[in-house]
């Protein structure tokens, strides 16, 4: 039985995922190409830098350090813009009841997302006090897949990796959580998540876990 929860934002609790990739179209559009459906896959998970760097890698376009830096930070004023407004009405189906499900059966949450912002996400939808633990892309600057993220929450939790299970939406999260020797829910398509332990469409369905041998037992 697993005793810790740790959950990516964007993808699983949210869906901000959108708002990412379309900022990135317009970063793109600017620079005169554009990004295909399939490049959103690539661009989940990974850091505003990394991002970045596959953006221009797609286009095959190359910029100074001081442009990265201000293409990287328009594109967030662009992000932020198109999330200021969002309310807790936005989680993903499930996904409060399912946070709310755990936390009353004494399982420790953590957060593990590479955005750094994530604890202003959290509080617009009010949902700050449902984790023990919140590691954010300011906290750690490692970008998945690298298990830095999961391995700083676990740490936090008093958790061990074995005792953890990670929700992912993003291949590089799945790889970070197995990287740092933690099973991997992957929510999503399992054609897309074909590296995770199990493939549920969301939190709503996640119920179905303990029947595919995933179970929580409280420990706080
Ligand atoms: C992740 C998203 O959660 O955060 C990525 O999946 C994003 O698409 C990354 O690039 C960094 O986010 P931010 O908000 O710090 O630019
Ligand atoms: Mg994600």
């Amino acid at each position: 039985d697993y005793r810790a929860a740790l959950f990516d934002l964007d993808g699983v609790i949210v869906d901000t995922a959108v708002h990412h990739f379309a900022a990135w179209r317009q970063t793109a559009a600017e620079l005169g190409f554009s990004l295909a459906d399939e490049d959103e896959e690539l661009l989940k998970g990974v850091g505003r830098m990394d991002a970045l760097r596959i953006v221009l890698g797609i286009g095959g376009v190359e910029v100074s350090e001081d442009e990265q830096q201000r293409l990287a930070a328009e594109k967030n004023a662009r992000y932020v813009e198109a999330i200021s407004t969002i309310t807790p009405d936005e989680m993903l189906p499930g996904a409060r009841e399912y946070l709310v499900s755990l936390r009353d059966r004494g399982v420790l949450t953590a957060l593990g997302s590479a955005s750094r912002n994530a604890p202003m996400i959290l509080q617009r939808l009010e949902i700050t006090d449902l984790f023990d633990a919140i590691i954010d892309g300011s906290v750690v600057s490692e970008a998945k897949p690298n298990p830095r993220v999961f391995l700083a929450g676990a740490e936090a939790l008093g958790a061990a990796p074995a005792d953890c299970v990670v929700f992912e939406d993003a291949i590089a999260g799945i790889q970070a959580a197995h990287a740092g020797g933690m099973i991997a829910v992957g929510i999503g398509e399992p054609e897309v998540l074909t590296e995770a332990d199990v493939v549920i469409p969301g939190l709503h369905a996640a119920g179905s876990l303990s029947a595919q041998g995933i179970e929580f037992v409280g420990s706080r």
